[in-house]
């Protein structure tokens, strides 16, 4: 155990940004931007970087941006500092999503070590899953991963696995005759030499069963999609929020990557199955309106193949410099 008893200095809040920046994020768009100012680190989302046809409300960025934070949260705690994050802290600058600042030294705890470790492993993975079911105590352990960050998981049961997996197939069906779907997805795919969308070898077959559906990154591709056999009966995993406003959503993105790291070390593969969520009307299905509750997200998860990681934007692209008027002052 390990602890530190000053400020951050502006190399580690770096390195700190770095991690965050291997958050997932819709299409791998990486939308947000960071800023250091002092022993503070601001977080923004980058308009430009929202996905129009599919993310109209800016739903989907927030979530990511907000997977972003909680990475960031635990990389400074890893590094010896508790933090303070506060959610959209200027009404002015509504892409000023969270300001996370280093408060005070922590231990660093052997949970806090296992969490931390699995930053750089986490990734999708869009291939089958044995089928083997998730022990009782693993699902316990995500489910309580949601709830530090003040959300709900809850496992589908058979009845409502089959009725989600059907809803998502139907809202992928929909998303398809979407004006711009299509095309919106083929620009965020590709492989050579970018460091953002989703790179051809992280694609992914479609299920031989016809039952998991997986979100197609190679549409526009003139090779016809590969097939494989996936896990007839997927652990289906819904995350839910009390709320559905631009605090809920940072809210669910800081809960999914603190779930999807909780996944990561306990051995789990995860895919997010996000098209029912997509559909206003089937999102509305997913959970029992008596819940009092709104769902963020579906997730799959299952033993399976480690897939690979996917690129990131260098840290030039995304940290931003100190306006002018704040420079004189030390940062360290
Ligand atoms: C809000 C959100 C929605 C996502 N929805 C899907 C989805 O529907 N299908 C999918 O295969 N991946 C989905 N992903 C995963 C991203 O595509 C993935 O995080 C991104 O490509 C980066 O890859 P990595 O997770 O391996 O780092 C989603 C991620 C986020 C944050």
């Amino acid at each position: 155990m390990t602890v530190t008893s000053v400020s951050p200095t502006r190399s580690v809040l770096a390195d700190c940004v770095r991690s965050a920046t291997t958050a997932p994020s819709l299409h791998n768009s990486q939308p947000w931007l960071f800023r250091i100012r002092g022993s503070a680190v601001e977080v923004y989302a980058d308009p430009g970087r929202r996905l129009q046809v599919l993310d109209t409300d800016g739903r989907e960025q927030l979530i990511s941006v907000g997977a972003a934070v909680f990475t960031l949260r635990l990389a400074l705690r890893r590094a010896g500092y508790a933090s303070d994050a506060a959610l959209f802290p200027r009404p002015d600058d509504p892409d000023l999503v969270a300001v996370v600042t280093a408060t005070h030294s922590a231990m660093v705890t052997s949970g806090v070590e296992a969490l931390a470790a699995a930053i750089p492993r986490r990734h999708t993975s869009r291939w089958p899953f044995a089928r083997t079911s998730v022990p009782a105590d693993v699902l316990d352990h995500l489910r309580d991963a949601a709830r530090w960050e003040s959300t709900v998981l809850a496992e589908a049961g058979p009845a409502a696995r089959d009725a989600i997996l059907h809803l998502a197939r139907s809202a992928d069906h929909l998303l398809h005759a979407r004006p711009g779907y299509r095309d919106e997805i083929a620009r965020w795919t590709g492989g050579g030499l970018r460091h953002d969308g989703v790179p051809g070898w992280a694609v992914g077959p479609g299920d031989g069963l016809e039952r998991v559906p997986i979100r197609n990154f190679a549409e526009l591709s003139p090779l016809p999609r590969p097939s494989e056999k996936f896990e007839p009966n997927p652990t289906i995993l819904v995350l839910a929020t009390a709320g559905d406003r631009r605090c809920d959503w940072v809210r669910a993105g800081q809960a999914l990557q603190r779930v999807l790291l909780a996944a990561t070390w306990k051995g789990l593969a995860a895919t997010p199955i996000s098209q029912p969520v997509e559909v206003p009307a089937m999102r509305r299905l997913l959970i029992d309106p008596r819940a009092g509750l709104t769902v963020q997200m579906v997730l799959r998860i299952g033993y399976g193949t480690q897939a690979g990681r996917t690129p990131r934007r260098p840290l030039s692209d995304v940290l931003l410099p100190l306006p002018h008027a704040s420079r004189g002052r030390a940062v360290m």
